[in-house]
């Protein structure tokens, strides 16, 4: 690579070579792509390296290596694609390197935050006058919901956390179920709170909450519920949960990390039902509106509580009268993630999100049908963009389960579902197409009927 070569060219080049080829090559490194990873095992280097040369290495060497989650086959977790506006924006925002913590030293990442915020609010339905702070994950988001909550009830009973610590403080509960995401149990660690101190409630077969088994609440009770079950896509009753915990003073904070998204769909609406009566929200922008990652938002009723927590002065930061990003999250600085927010956003419109909601959920069902006619069983019930299958006994799953992998057509991943170990479909990249299903439903259904012979 000549020295004198554009450094961003070889990037830009490598960038597209790796997109347009991304159907083209398998889900997951073969081992024999994963010996490239053996070039990075060197020595320090004593001088620097041309730069071009680089960043070819990493493409020769790394992008093989990396996991096709941006293709349309890849349905594992739920981590949907990239967006390409997205991915551009965040290239050029790289670019800028800009510090996105105080309005001064970004008039552009300040402004593009509260308009994105606010269109999200917009878009989701959401108290409008609700305040938002843009960090890296779905985990971060409950983190800083979790330790508003606890800020403002602590403060509704005339307990100052910020003061006098957790220490002293009235002690406080946490209830949830044991199928909320196991992130969220971390989020109360981070804000103070101990694993023995929640109180679980009992779910039904599809994972949500009993509303008729929660415990009495009262105005120390924090109350997380789930938008989008990580195994069934599932929803909580919201309308129940909010009812009680409102007359009780209690705070309900809804774990939508991908779920939250369904607002933004007519035909997917009416799962949410009620959420809007909750405190607090979490979702994440690298799930279902296919952000490049580390791109989540959170929303919270009580302004105050999230001055009170996030809310940083100092002498020589300059403060005026425009928002000032870093009062909303746990960093001072940090880069400017609501540039991408705003980008697809822009791009996509409320119909272009809806549509995305829809096309995942109809992929799902087209999925959760195919299956069947193959003669595997469905376990859930499929109301959104995740699917739960089995090949019957544990050993017979996980042969196919393999078979599948091998293929290379696609990825799914494993997990256990109402005490049975099972296989799992997420589709939340906007990459997947109609053809990608097909695809991958004569992909399992092979696979299927190797590990029928092979046992
Ligand atoms: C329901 C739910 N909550 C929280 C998380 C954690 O999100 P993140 O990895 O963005 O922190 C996930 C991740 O899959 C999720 O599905």
């Amino acid at each position: 690579m000549p020295q004198t070569e554009n450094v961003f060219e070889v990037a830009y080049r490598a960038s597209r070579d790796y997109m347009d080829n991304l159907n083209s090559r398998p889900i997951i490194p073969s081992s024999e792509t994963l010996q490239a990873l053996k070039t990075f095992k060197e020595p320090m280097p004593k001088f620097g390296q041309n730069a071009s040369a680089v960043i070819q290495q990493l493409h020769e060497a790394g992008s093989p290596n990396t996991v096709a989650t941006t293709g349309g086959r890849f349905y594992g977790f739920v981590v949907g694609g990239a967006l390409p506006v997205a991915v551009a924006a965040n290239w050029l925002a790289t670019t800028w390197d800009q510090n996105a913590g105080t309005w001064v030293l970004s008039p552009i990442a300040g402004d593009l935050e509260d308009i994105a915020g606010r269109w999200m609010l917009e878009l989701l339905d959401l108290p409008r006058d609700a305040v938002f702070g843009f960090v890296t994950g779905a985990t971060m988001a409950t983190f800083s919901s979790i330790a508003s909550a606890r800020s403002a009830l602590l403060r509704r009973r005339g307990y100052d956390v910020k003061r006098s610590g957790l220490g002293g403080a009235p002690r406080m509960r946490i209830i949830m179920s044991e199928e909320i995401h196991p992130t969220n149990k971390a989020a109360l660690g981070y804000a103070g709170f101990g694993l023995d101190q929640i109180e679980y409630v009992a779910v039904d077969k599809e994972g949500r909450i009993k509303p008729d088994e929660l415990p009495e609440l009262d105005d120390l009770s924090i109350v997380l519920v789930q938008a989008g079950n990580i195994n069934s896509g599932s929803f909580d009753n919201f309308q129940a949960v909010t009812k009680k915990a409102k007359q009780a003073g209690a705070w309900v904070h809804v774990d939508g990390a991908f779920g939250l998204w369904a607002r933004a769909s007519k035909n997917k609406r009416h799962l949410t039902q009620g959420m809007e009566l909750a405190d607090s929200w979490s979702v994440d922008g690298h799930k279902w509106l296919n952000l490049p990652h580390e791109s989540a938002i959170y929303f919270c009723r009580d302004a105050q509580a999230v001055d009170d927590v996030f809310g940083i002065s100092a002498t020589y930061l300059v403060r005026d009268e425009n928002r000032q990003g870093n009062n909303f999250t746990p960093e001072l600085s940090r880069r400017a993630r609501g540039v991408e927010f705003w980008a697809a956003l822009k791009f996509l419109g409320k119909e272009g999100i809806a549509e995305i909601v829809d096309q995942s959920c109809t992929h799902a069902e087209h999925f959760a049908e195919g299956l069947k006619n193959i003669g595997l069983s469905v376990l859930n019930d499929v109301v959104l963009n995740q699917i739960v299958f089995s090949a019957g006994s544990e050993d017979m799953t996980r042969l196919v389960l393999k078979e599948i992998q091998n293929t290379g057509t696609l990825w799914l991943g494993p997990t256990t579902w109402q005490g049975q170990f099972a296989m799992r479909i997420s589709v939340s990249s906007v990459a997947t197409t109609e053809a990608d299903v097909e695809a991958s439903l004569v992909a399992i259904k092979t696979a299927f009927l190797a590990a029928r012979e092979a046992v």
